[in-house]
């Protein structure tokens, strides 16, 4: 997302910082400059103490091997790195292709109406076929309900976060005096939002195809929802649709993604404060902690009819239940998809928190345990959380239940490399005393949810440098975070070294005792993004000209424990900075060794990974090629060629020689 079009209508800026509590950063509590903590301090010496990195590590060159292969003997990253690049491509390593698939408009499912270069498709076309902006992606296989590794038969089931509505409509959205004018256009913005799913099938030549089967479905912006969990049904979620606060319509601005031990996919509301507009002046607060403010990004509230009214949160009757003030409370939540049945109605689970969540990843699910998920809050200056399940997990009888009875907790980074989980549990007497000695209070857990924000200030959570995506790792279990950059930090501390932020930074951690279930943990810097002159690689140096990032955001493990790290930069950083465009890396964790693997197209954001389990498939998204394009004014033309709009698109990534992808 750009960071110069924020508050602009149809701009699609990350929303503004609304963390505004006196929840001190670390360097209040210890003086640990910044020239310290770089030069050796507990971030650093924690390296050691996690024990990632043998000794040996620092001695591997990335290149020169004297054998004639653009790679060390011995490596887990057998391929050439690509260079930085501002190709209008998807740059792959040689031996290695990429092919465009499901790009914007793929007809998926109803009559399979064909995509129309003008975009003159209409809302109700466009609700059957994939939206814009291509985000989190999971690939279930096609036996995963009994925990099957079917490489050659799956869903695809993906996220698609937001629209560029100049590229969306033929010619640009019609706004008059600020209001939007055509109920058409509008509802074509929000059948853009939401997932797909889509059933596909590999050939025996490894092309890929869509099947027109009827588990292919689109889940829009418009889409009825259940709420379960402590928020169900809380004074604070009845709205006129829905009086007894237990459904909404629709989920928003999808991007990282998360799937259960139980086989069902999780989208994550981000930034959807920026959908809503409110005109009343004292916001209540659990508006105004999330940044709602008197307009909104795409102005749908400014149209007549329920279906748009919904997104005025203005409070305009004297029930809550005769007006939408309560329709922002139906956002931020994590939304489970049983991506097998179509006929079924996703849930927002309210007991994992209300924040503009990234993503949502799980520990390995261990048979007689809870299960344990992690989420980052994505916005300037806020937090990581943990879900801890009530209830032990059973494989093939636990279900969507176990995301209902729990606890949250939200994380401390200590300066000395150690953490705390803090529960947000009204029952919890360390969290009354917190609200106590604050004066804060909260009804009950469904109020300590829907102000998930306001707990997590109130028990000192450590504000941190943007959370994007998670991963855990496969062997190990050490939960690695990227940090996407912070132009609003002031002051640098352990954990969040810079001040302010430019590039970014992976942290990491491993539990107590190895237990996901615990309080505490150890942590450390994984990396610092930047160019050569301002970073920091996994083995202590600067990053090369193979490896230099900046705005680290996608991150995911593969089987085999190699940490894939993809790439968001905006603005300045991808126009003219040294990484070019958009890229995709990937990291060995046991040696520090880390290489560009792919570079995106002009203007696109690479995001949103997954893999057959056989992994001669590697799926990844290209999300807005050209962004700030017009509706004739393209500054990409990936995929298409020239003349043509750019699209978000799903790219197939396989070896030539059909092996695994690594
Ligand atoms: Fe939608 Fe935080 O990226
Ligand atoms: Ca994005
Ligand atoms: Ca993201
Ligand atoms: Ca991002």
């Amino acid at each position: 997302m750009t960071d110069d079009t924020h508050n602009t209508m149809f701009g699609n800026g990350d929303e503004l910082p609304s963390n505004r509590s006196a929840n001190p950063h670390i360097q209040d509590l210890v003086s640990l400059g910044r020239r310290k903590v770089l030069a050796g301090g507990a971030a650093f010496g924690a390296l050691a103490f996690l024990g990632g990195i043998p000794a040996i590590a620092g001695a591997a060159e990335p290149t020169g091997t004297g054998s004639g292969l653009p790679f060390q003997r011995g490596t887990r990253l057998p391929f050439g790195a690509v260079s930085v690049t501002r190709a209008d491509t998807v740059t792959v390593p040689s031996g290695y292709s990429a092919k465009t698939f499901i790009p914007w408009g793929t007809p998926i499912c109803g009559s399979y109406p064909a995509y129309l270069e003008d975009a003159s498709n209409t809302a109700e076309q466009q609700a059957q076929q994939t939206g814009m902006h291509h985000d989190g992606m999971h690939f279930f296989p096609m036996d995963a309900k009994f925990k099957g590794r079917k490489s050659d038969h799956g869903l695809l089931a993906l996220n698609h976060e937001y629209i560029n509505a100049p590229l969306l409509h033929r010619n640009g959205p019609s706004v008059v005096n600020s209001k939007r004018v055509d109920a058409d256009e509008v509802r074509k913005e929000i059948n853009a939002h939401g997932v797909s799913i889509v059933e596909i099938r590999r050939s025996a030549r490894g092309e890929w195809a869509v099947l027109p089967t009827a588990r292919n479905r689109r889940i829009t912006g418009a889409t009825p929802m259940r709420i379960e969990g402590p928020a169900r049904g809380h004074e604070l979620m009845k709205t006129r649709y829905s009086p007894s606060g237990t459904s909404t319509r629709g989920t928003l601005n999808n991007c990282a993604n998360g799937y259960t031990p139980w086989g069902t996919y999780l989208t994550c509301e981000e930034n959807w404060a920026g959908y809503f507009a409110s005109r009343d002046t004292d916001l209540p607060r659990h508006l105004q902690r999330y940044g709602l403010r008197s307009t909104s990004r795409y102005g749908w509230e400014t149209i007549q009819g329920d279906e748009f009214q919904r997104f005025d949160a203005t409070a305009s009757a004297e029930d809550p239940r005769a007006d939408y003030r309560n329709e922002p409370n139906t956002f931020g939540w994590i939304v489970e998809i049983d991506p097998f049945d179509p006929d079924s109605t996703p849930v927002k689970h309210t007991a994992l928190g209300r924040f503009a969540h990234e993503g949502l990843v799980f520990a390995p699910a261990k048979p007689g345990w809870p299960v344990v998920c992690y989420s980052g809050d994505d916005s300037q200056n806020e937090y990581i959380y943990k879900y801890v399940s009530r209830d032990r997990y059973r494989p093939l009888r636990s279900d969507s239940r176990l995301l209902d009875e729990g606890t949250l907790y939200v994380a401390r980074f200590n300066p000395d490399g150690s953490g705390d989980w803090l529960p947000l549990d009204v029952e919890d007497a360390g969290f009354q005393q917190a609200c106590a000695a604050a004066n804060v209070e909260f009804a009950d857990q469904g109020d300590v949810m829907i102000n998930t924000r306001l707990a997590a200030d109130v028990v000192g959570a450590t504000k941190m440098d943007r959370p994007e995506w998670g991963a855990v790792h496969p062997d190990t279990g050490e939960v690695y975070f990227t940090l996407t950059n912070n132009s609003a930090r002031e002051d640098a501390e352990a954990a969040n070294p810079r001040a302010p932020n430019r590039y970014g930074h992976i942290i990491r951690w491993r539990e107590a005792g190895r237990n996901h279930i615990g309080t505490q943990f150890q942590w450390d810097l994984y990396l610092l993004a930047g160019p050569q002159s301002d970073s920091r690689d996994p083995r202590g140096g600067p990053l090369n000209e193979d490896n230099i990032l900046a705005s680290p955001d996608g991150l995911w493990f593969d089987n085999d424990g190699r940490l894939w790290i993809q790439t968001d930069m905006s603005g300045s950083q991808l126009s003219t900075g040294p990484f070019g465009n958009n890229q995709m890396l990937v990291s060995d964790p046991r040696t520090g060794e880390t290489k560009r693997f792919l570079v995106g197209p002009k203007g696109a954001e690479v995001t949103g990974i997954t893999a057959t389990p056989d992994f001669r498939t590697l799926f990844v998204n290209i999300q807005h090629p050209g962004e700030g394009s017009t509706s004739t004014d393209y500054t990409s033309v990936w995929p298409d060629g020239p003349g043509r709009r750019p699209r978000s698109a799903t790219v197939i990534i396989s070896r030539d020689d059909g092996g695994r992808v690594l």
